[in-house]
């Protein structure tokens, strides 16, 4: 499907904006760079606004989640937003029983962790969704239209926002539980005892989440992040076996959504929409994840860039990858480690400046406003 003329991409906003260049392989005047979980409790304009409303109803109020998308793009000159939702989002709105505990996660109102369970969840209909979303392309569309009157300090173009949607195993490895776990046990168990259920509930998770993260492109969105966060729990042959098909069937949604552009000499050409591919701990995984389909992938802090280059295969950009533990740390030692991240940053054909994980919420913002301030110097 070509995306709107009005789309922040094909309308000529974003398709050169640091981030999307980086996405193709491209470096700009300086590096991008945006955190993961920017919006959140590290902002106390967040923790003001937040007051009284549960998370996923923040979620799900267009105007709140706009205004949270924008805050900390508005405080850090930070080269991306990036939706302010949750990766259950979808789940709920199909009708599962779900909340967001604050401080534990996702918790389900049961496990689906047999085959019976996993059968009462995919007899629900993913394509649901597309009718529930409505409150999601509102929040995106309202902000991308704020998002085109800002440019990050320096920047050519306006700032773009990054779509995103929880990759099929990090789902199950909440739902099978029926919340967070330290091991997602129930999740590889299941995968090993029942190897046809798991399939149905990859299946299923991976429609569900890619019509997800698909509205949110139609919406607005210039890039879209797979967050697979749990992955790194993975062998790499269960990861391949079991888990990356439906990666890729999640992806399968974004993928056929295209844009048009036209250069200086009238040239035309087509472009799809570039994806981020991210996980925790997925030092042995990191190849393979780029094989799925996708621009650019998410490093956590525990592979230096340089190395993580090698293991993605040449010509691969890479995001990441800031031990977000050097944000609390004195000035000193964060910025030497901003300064090792960007050079071995260099080795990569380009490079998207992040934490390798969220943004702790005891965060000071002044620490994260220092990073963009820092990298943008230091990155040309
Ligand atoms: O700024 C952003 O990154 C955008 C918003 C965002 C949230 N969740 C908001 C949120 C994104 C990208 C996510 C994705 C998400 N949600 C992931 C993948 C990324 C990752 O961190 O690995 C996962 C695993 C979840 C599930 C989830 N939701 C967890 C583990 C938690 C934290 C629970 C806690 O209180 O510590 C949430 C809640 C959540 N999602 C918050 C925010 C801002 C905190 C809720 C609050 O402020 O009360």
């Amino acid at each position: 499907m070509i995306l709107s003329p009005q789309h922040p991409l094909a309308a000529g906003l974003t398709h050169d904006s640091r981030l999307v260049r980086a996405t193709r392989g491209v470096r700009s005047d300086t590096l991008p760079v945006w955190f993961m979980r920017q919006a959140g409790r590290s902002l106390p304009e967040y923790r003001e606004l937040r007051v009284g409303t549960r998370m996923l109803d923040a979620c799900l109020d267009p105007a709140m989640a706009a205004e949270i998308t924008l805050q900390p793009v508005r405080r850090h000159g930070v080269d991306a937003g990036i939706f302010f939702s949750d990766i259950v989002v979808p789940l709920k709105l199909v009708g599962v029983d779900v909340e967001i505990q604050p401080g534990r996660g996702p918790v389900f109102g049961r496990a689906y962790g047999d085959a019976a369970a996993v059968a009462e969840l995919t007899a629900i209909d993913p394509a649901r969704l597309d009718e529930a979303s409505a409150p999601i392309a509102d929040a995106v569309a309202r902000t991308v239209a704020e998002l085109a009157t800002i440019t990050a300090p320096g920047a050519a173009t306006t700032t773009p926002l990054i779509g995103f949607a929880g990759a099929p195993f990090t789902l199950a490895a909440y739902l099978a539980e029926g919340g967070p776990s330290k091991d997602h046990l129930a999740a590889r168990t299941l995968m090993h005892a029942d190897p046809g259920a798991w399939r149905a509930l990859m299946e299923w998770t991976a429609e569900l989440t890619g019509r997800f993260l698909r509205t949110q492109v139609v919406a607005g969105a210039s890039a879209a992040q797979l967050f697979d966060s749990w992955a790194g729990g993975l062998s790499l042959a269960d990861y391949e076996r079991h888990v990356a098909p439906a990666s890729a069937a999640a992806l399968a949604h974004v993928h056929d959504l295209a844009y048009e552009t036209t250069d200086a000499a009238g040239g035309a050409a087509t472009h799809a929409v570039p994806v981020i591919h991210f996980g925790v701990g997925t030092g042995e995984l990191l190849g393979a994840m780029g094989a799925i389909g996708v621009d650019v992938v998410g490093v956590d802090y525990r592979v230096p860039l340089d190395v993580a280059a090698q293991r993605v295969g040449e010509g691969v950009p890479l995001q990441g990858n800031l031990d977000p533990a050097l944000l609390a740390a004195p000035r000193p030692a964060l910025e030497a480690a901003v300064r090792d991240v960007v050079e071995r940053g260099r080795t990569a054909p380009a490079h998207i400046f992040n934490l390798g994980h969220g943004v702790p919420p005891e965060t000071d913002p002044a620490a994260l406003t220092r990073v963009v301030e820092l990298v943008h110097e230091i990155g040309r």
